[in-house]
This record gives structure tokens, C-alpha cells and sequence, in this order.
């Protein structure tokens, strides 16, 4: 499968929801970037667009293709969100944060009124799990919040999951909000909504990259068109 030609057609797609005059969630990640850069097109025939963008790499190329961004004000409407998935499932559940911005990409997500999905058809799995699952936490103490999620997995049932800290050049990578991130290699997650709330309650767990029931539409992309879940 052309991987390149399915982001694009899901993304492409994803912009027919887009009117002028909204206010849009702008994604992170290589899908995200070819919604961004249609987006940039309408802004230049004449559209009135405005992104609250979901990482500063993103908030960089929204800039670059002339796209406005807004900091949000507690009556900011975020009329749509826009952006990629690492996997997700038939029920629409997701795993998030390849990219390490699954925190931001998270609050846009669930503050949008709707919330689309654009991926390649790689993307699809029958459950979700085979991709590592990103958790951010804070760096204090971090090696105990490690072991507080070592032991949350083990009362789920994962037995010993391998966790590896995000990592390069021999220093933990820091998410745009500054906390560490630890890839958690879990390879099938039966009940994400359970897993997720049992991460979010050990202290210093900021987040976690299953977005579970958010999506209001996933489409799909490949070299021969697209295909559209919705809830
Ligand atoms: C960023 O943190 C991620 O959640 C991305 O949305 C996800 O990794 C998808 O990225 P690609 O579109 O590059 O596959």
C-alpha cells in the first residue's frame, strides 16, 4: 500500500468538513501536515481560518502556510479537530503519541465540537495495543510513577510489559510540555477505557495516549480512495 497517497486522500477528505470562518484543531504528525497544508490553500483563495495548534512543530507549519493561530479563551469554540492516529480499532478507540503530543492533542480533541481522524489504511487494527502505548509523565520522581504503572499493568493482566523511556541521544525526550514519555509495550488492549482511567489515577501520570470513544469519524486512506467509520 502507498502509505504517502493514503494520508493524503484521508486528508484531503477531512477538509470537505472544513467551512470558512471556523476555528479548526490543528493535529500533529506527517497525516496531520497534509491537512495543515490544504488548509493553507483555502487561506490563501480567501478563507478566514483559525488553528489552536496541538505542538509547536505544528504551530510552525500552520505559520508557514499563512494559517492563524489562536490561544484559546475559555469561550473559544473549536468547531473541528483534525488529526492523525498511531492505530485504532473498529469502536474508533485510538493509540496516540508517536509523536509525543498526545497531551495537547488530547485537550484540542476533547474540546472540539467534532473530532475527525485521518490515516493511512495501515492504521486500522482489529484492537488496538501492537503499537506501544505512549504515557507522559512528569519528570519528578519519575522512576515511581514507572513502577506505579509496572503494577497497574500487572493487576490489568499484561504480566511484566516491557516500558521504554523516550529517549535520544542517551537523554529522556521531553514532550512540548515538558514531561518525559514511556512507551509501553502492552501488544492487545482488550478494555482501553479501563486501562486508561487506571493509568490516569497513579500520581504523576499527566497522560495517556488511548483516546477511547473521542472520535466522531475516522477516514481512511489509500491509493484508491477512502473509507469513512463514524460512531
Ligand atoms: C503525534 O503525537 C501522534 O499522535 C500522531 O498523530 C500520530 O503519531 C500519527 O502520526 P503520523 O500521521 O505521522 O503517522
Amino acid at each position: 500500500m502507498d502509505k504517502e497517497a493514503g494520508k493524503k486522500a484521508a486528508a484531503l477528505r477531512a477538509v470537505e468538513f472544513v467551512d470558512n470562518g471556523m476555528t479548526l484543531g490543528l493535529g500533529t504528525g506527517s497525516t496531520a501536515e497534509y491537512f495543515i497544508n490544504a488548509i493553507g490553500n483555502k487561506v490563501r483563495s480567501g478563507w478566514e481560518i483559525k488553528g489552536v495548534a496541538t505542538s509547536e512543530a505544528t504551530a510552525a507549519q500552520a505559520r508557514g502556510v499563512g494559517v492563524d493561530l489562536i490561544l484559546p479563551d475559555e469561550t473559544t469554540e473549536i468547531d473541528l479537530a483534525v488529526d492523525g492516529t498511531d492505530e485504532a480499532d473498529p469502536q474508533l478507540n485510538l493509540i496516540k503519541g508517536g509523536g509525543g503530543a498526545l497531551l495537547r492533542e488530547k485537550i484540542v480533541a476533547r474540546a472540539a465540537k467534532k473530532f475527525i481522524v485521518i490515516a493511512d489504511k495501515s492504521k486500522r487494527v482489529t484492537s488496538i495495543g501492537a503499537f506501544p502505548l505512549p504515557v507522559e509523565i512528569d519528570p519528578y520522581c519519575w522512576a515511581l510513577t514507572i513502577s506505579g504503572i509496572r503494577e497497574t499493568f500487572r493487576d490489568a493482566g499484561f504480566g511484566d510489559a516491557e516500558i521504554q523511556m523516550r529517549a535520544f541521544q542517551g537523554n529522556f525526550t521531553r514532550s512540548d510540555g515538558g514531561h518525559y514519555i514511556a512507551d509501553c509495550k502492552l501488544l492487545k488492549i482488550e478494555d482501553p477505557a479501563t486501562l486508561d482511567a487506571a493509568l490516569k489515577s497513579i500520581p504523576g501520570v499527566i497522560e495517556t495516549g488511548l483516546f477511547c470513544a473521542m472520535a466522531d469519524t475516522i477516514i481512511y486512506g489509500d491509493e484508491n480512495g477512502v473509507s469513512v467509520e463514524s460512531k
